[in-house]
């Protein structure tokens, strides 16, 4: 696989060439081109029935219209294909889709659906000719869609979550991260709703209720997205914005005032954006994760909103995103960590840039604590082999693999690297690396031909142990260590408290939100709810606005029986569905215990849930 990669990609880079020469005689027809680029040879994706060698779209044209009656989404999906020579079929991903209607090149056609799989959903196969220009699949949505989630109201919402396998949901695709497309769409909604995707947004509502996208740029269907409602946009800077709705959209653009800066030191490190515009938007609390970086407009939580600019770190995240998954995407799920820990190191980058090394070193201090125990307990698990960065998930979820190993793991590996070479050295691989890859994609194997050909000699690849951070499960001991004078004075403090402590002379004020995590998650163990009532009584912790100290203040509380926080955590509970929050709380009432206050709660809060959520709560609460 790994070589005829580099083959296909090679004769490729020497059809470019050729096509700019001067000789007639030696041009290559453009579309010939067009083609063979295309067909670049892609490894199979066990988490996709799509079979992108024999036929691949190109272009999707949707045409929807959304109902928030009934919760369905009516569409037409048309794609332009490229076809290799011997095609007979092209064949899309599709869960819970239904009504099909089939036209190819403009007549009727027949389709076949495959066996219906609780992960993958089910295959829709489409006969072809080699020469078949264009398919139409007419269809309508589930209410139950995977993807979507249908908040209710008198301004009612809509948002799409596709990654990783849920595209499939809401649009037949072929659902793997390889095949890269454009895509242009109308969407009609409610006329007092704004529709907007990861695309070419529109600025305000109009009164048809219609509008129109476009992406020219080729991604992936992981990164498709759509989202309806009541929001509003306001500029930041030139190429940066945010849309939310009317009542959060002040605070909105004060939380996210940094957004430019960050996205001129991005470019100062890795390359130019290629996105042109650079917007957020902040959706309904339910939203299972901190963001999604869908193209041209992150999508994310509005428990990130904390009023002082804390939590700012997940933008820097979802927009670094642009380079590492956008343009250079991991080639399946199993090489999740090239998109996740690269991130997680242009994230930290970003931060120290614009908040400075002190600052940063605080947030990686708290990534390879989180690091430390996710390692230990999945080590201690089922799947052990779920520490190592190369995955392999076939027969399982994606999802699966959205631990530290590849956020933090991956991270440690690249600062590493950074620490060991230089900073120099290693940026100047980091830029080429993005811009030789831009649009394409990346596995593991092939990074590692990368490096060792571009960066690493043999002597230093066997010196940092590259096969061990990569192939080998736990962590290395070369990790490299956090340099944090303020985060040792923290632990210094919480090490000293005890049950008679006067807690009223600590700074707590004067901490940074990272600070107040770490002093609250290295308390001593014996200290239980009498120090913890001493503590909110002196500091109200059980109100403060950021959302990160709040949910660890949570978690020790009910690890450490202080049930006056009890209602504050079911309040969060039901009103948040960010899953990174609901998981550990929810494991916190069942480790203690309490299994059937959770139940209670799950239950009043499960219909606000999004699907991934659900399911990760549903097997934690069988
Ligand atoms: N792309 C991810 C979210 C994701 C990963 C969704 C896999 C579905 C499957 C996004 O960039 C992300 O990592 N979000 C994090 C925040 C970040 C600051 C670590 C999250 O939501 O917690
Ligand atoms: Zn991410």
């Amino acid at each position: 696989m790994k070589t005829s990669n580099t083959l296909w990609a090679g004769l490729c880079a020497v059809v470019l060439l050729f096509s700019h020469c001067t000789a007639p005689e030696k041009k290559e027809d453009k579309t010939n081109i067009q083609k063979r680029i295309a067909m670049n040879k892609l490894v199979k994706d066990h988490h996709s029935y799509s079979a992108p060698n024999e036929s691949r779209v190109k272009h999707l044209s949707w045409n929807a219209e959304v109902n928030f009656e009934t919760r369905i989404i009516t569409a037409t999906a048309t794609f332009d294909l490229i076809n290799a020579d011997d095609a007979k079929e092209v064949i899309f991903d599709v869960k819970d889709l239904s009504n099909y209607q089939i036209t190819v090149d403009g007549k009727e056609s027949a389709f076949q659906l495959g066996e219906d799989n609780n992960l993958l959903g089910r295959s829709l196969t489409i006969p072809i000719q080699p020469e078949s220009k264009q398919v139409s699949i007419s269809y309508e949505t589930s209410p139950e869609a995977g993807a979507l989630l249908w908040v209710d109201g008198e301004k009612p919402f809509l948002f799409s979550q596709s990654q990783a396998i849920l595209a499939r949901t809401w649009i037949p695709c072929m659902d793997s991260p390889g095949v890269r497309y454009t895509y242009d769409a109308t969407v009609k909604v409610r006329k007092d709703l704004l529709a907007l995707m990861s695309a070419e947004n529109p600025l305000e509502k109009n009164d048809t209720g219609v509008y129109s996208f476009k992406m020219d740029q080729p991604i992936p269907s992981y990164l498709l997205a759509l989202a309806v409602g009541d929001v509003e946009y306001r500029a930041i800077g030139d190429r940066t914005g945010v849309y939310a709705v009317p009542e959060m959209i002040e605070a909105a653009h004060y939380e996210f005032q940094e957004m430019d800066e960050m996205l001129v030191e991005a470019e100062k490190l890795y390359g130019k954006y290629v996105w042109d515009q650079y917007d957020v938007l902040v959706l309904p609390a339910a939203f299972p994760f901190g963001g999604m970086e869908n193209p041209r407009l992150t999508f994310a939580t509005p428990t990130i909103i904390a009023g002082d600019r804390s939590l700012t770190s997940l933008i820097a995240h979802e927009l670094a995103h642009s380079w590492s998954g956008n343009l250079v995407t991991n080639s399946t799920w199993d090489d999740f960590w090239l998109n996740e820990g690269f991130t997680v190191y242009f994230e930290m980058r970003i931060m120290e840039a614009v908040y400075g090394r002190e600052y940063s070193e605080m947030l990686a201090l708290l990534s390879q604590q989180g690091l430390i125990s996710e390692n230990e307990e999945i080590l201690g698990g089922d799947n052990p082999e779920d520490t190592e960065l190369k995955l392999s998930l076939e027969g399982r979820s994606p999802d699966d693999g959205m631990t530290a190993i590849a956020y933090d793991k991956g991270y440690f590996f690249l600062r590493l690297m950074e620490e060991k070479l230089g900073r120099e050295r290693f940026d100047k691989f980091l830029k080429e690396y993005f811009t030789a890859h831009s649009f394409q994609v990346m596995d593991t194997e092939r990074f590692i031909d990368y490096l060792m050909a571009n960066l690493l000699s043999e002597e230093e690849a066997a010196e940092l142990d590259i096969k061990a951070w990569i192939y080998g499960k736990g962590l290395p001991t070369n990790m490299p260590k956090i340099d944090s004078d303020k985060m040792v004075k923290v632990d210094a403090l919480a090490a000293s408290m005890a049950d008679n402590s006067d807690v009223s002379t600590l700074p707590w004020n004067d901490w940074k939100y990272q600070e107040k995590v770490r002093f609250l998650s290295q308390l001593p163990e014996g200290l239980k709810a009498p120090f913890m009532a001493k503590l909110d009584a002196t500091f109200d912790i059980s109100n403060i606005g950021n959302n990160e100290v709040l949910f660890e203040w949570l978690e020790q509380s009910i690890y450490r029986d202080y049930d006056t926080a009890f209602p504050r955590a079911e309040e969060f509970l039901v009103s948040v569905g960010r899953r990174k929050f609901l998981t550990p709380l929810y494991k916190a009432f069942k480790e203690t215990g309490r299994v059937d206050l959770a139940k209670e709660i799950y239950t009043k809060a499960r219909p606000n849930y999004h699907s991934v959520a659900i399911e990760t709560m549903d097997e934690l609460l069988k």
